[in-house]
């Protein structure tokens, strides 16, 4: 594997050396990193073997990509003399409402820059990522982006204009997902559980039916219906959820955070 050099070192940098080096895509002597003002960078290398890199001349003498994982907020004020320093490297964004033109003007000299939007689950490996480039990709720098954003979980290839969509449902998503359970969480209390039985009940059933959509042929519909006798309980519950536009409510849901993802885009 190429060198790979991380700028930032927290939560999503953590999980791509993690998955990278547990799937033996990379090894630490492959990567490096460098922090901000805390120790995570200290930590991350500690924990991992990776090389902490003492200055950003040193982070990159030797590598090929660069990935970008500290706060979109922290882009302006990283230092000038990265410009000269990912010449010719290959640049890999993570950061959120970043657009990849944007990262272009920040790193004039990178050969190729990748924008993505991974998700939280990414950090226990079981995410999904969407990401474009900005010109097509050579075969060697696609298996560093795939082995990369691998790390984290599933991808998908699409054209940036989707990104804000991606952004909405996957990105967003996980918080909805919790705000689901806990609203299962409430509900069962309503209906009589104990709190830790009703989140337990209301956790293992969502996981269990993601599980079982992840590995069936069947649409999420069909499998509903296999759950749903006529004028049984689960009937009355979807009668209900139908009732009080439960589909209408996740339509607007995820618009408001596209539409909320193109305004933080534009304001750069
Ligand atoms: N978490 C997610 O699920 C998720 C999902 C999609 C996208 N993202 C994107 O992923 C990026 C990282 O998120 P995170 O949750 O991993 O953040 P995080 O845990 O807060 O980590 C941020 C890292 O950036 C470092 N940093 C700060 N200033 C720096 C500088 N000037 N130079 C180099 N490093 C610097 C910090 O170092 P110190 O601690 O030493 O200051 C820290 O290691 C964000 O841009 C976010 O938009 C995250």
């Amino acid at each position: 594997m190429s060198n790979i050099a991380f700028i930032g070192a927290g939560r999503m940098a953590s999980a791509m050396v993690g998955g990278l080096i547990s799937s033996g895509a990379a090894r630490p002597s492959d990567l490096a990193c460098i922090g901000g003002n805390d120790d995570t960078a200290k930590h991350l290398a500690e924990a991992t073997g990776i090389r902490l890199a003492g200055s950003l001349p040193d982070l990159l003498a030797k590598a090929e990509a660069v990935v970008l994982a500290c706060k979109p907020q922290q882009l302006s004020g990283l230092d000038a003399s990265l410009v000269a320093l990912t010449g010719g490297k290959l640049v890999l964004s993570i950061l959120a409402g970043k657009r990849i033109e944007r990262i272009a003007q920040t790193f004039p000299g990178a050969r190729n820059v990748v924008r993505a939007m991974p998700n939280t689950p990414g950090q226990i490996g079981a995410g999904i990522t969407g990401w474009c480039s900005l010109r097509p990709l050579s075969d060697g720098d696609r298996s560093i982006v795939t082995a990369i954003l691998g790390s984290l979980g599933k991808t998908v290839e699409l054209q940036e204009s989707l990104l804000d969509a991606v952004t909405a449902l996957s990105g967003s998503g996980p918080a909805y997902v919790f705000e689901f359970a806990a609203a299962l969480r409430e509900a069962g209390v309503a209906a009589g559980l104990t709190r830790e039985a009703a989140y337990s009940l209301a956790v293992e059933t969502i996981l269990g039916s993601a599980k079982l959509m992840a590995r069936s042929t069947a649409e999420a519909e069909e499998l509903r219906n296999q759950v749903t006798s006529p004028n049984g309980t689960t009937y009355a519950g979807l009668k209900r959820m139908e009732a009080r536009g439960f589909r209408d409510t996740i339509l607007e849901t995820v618009i408001a955070a596209r539409d909320r993802s193109i305004e933080l885009s534009r304001e750069g």
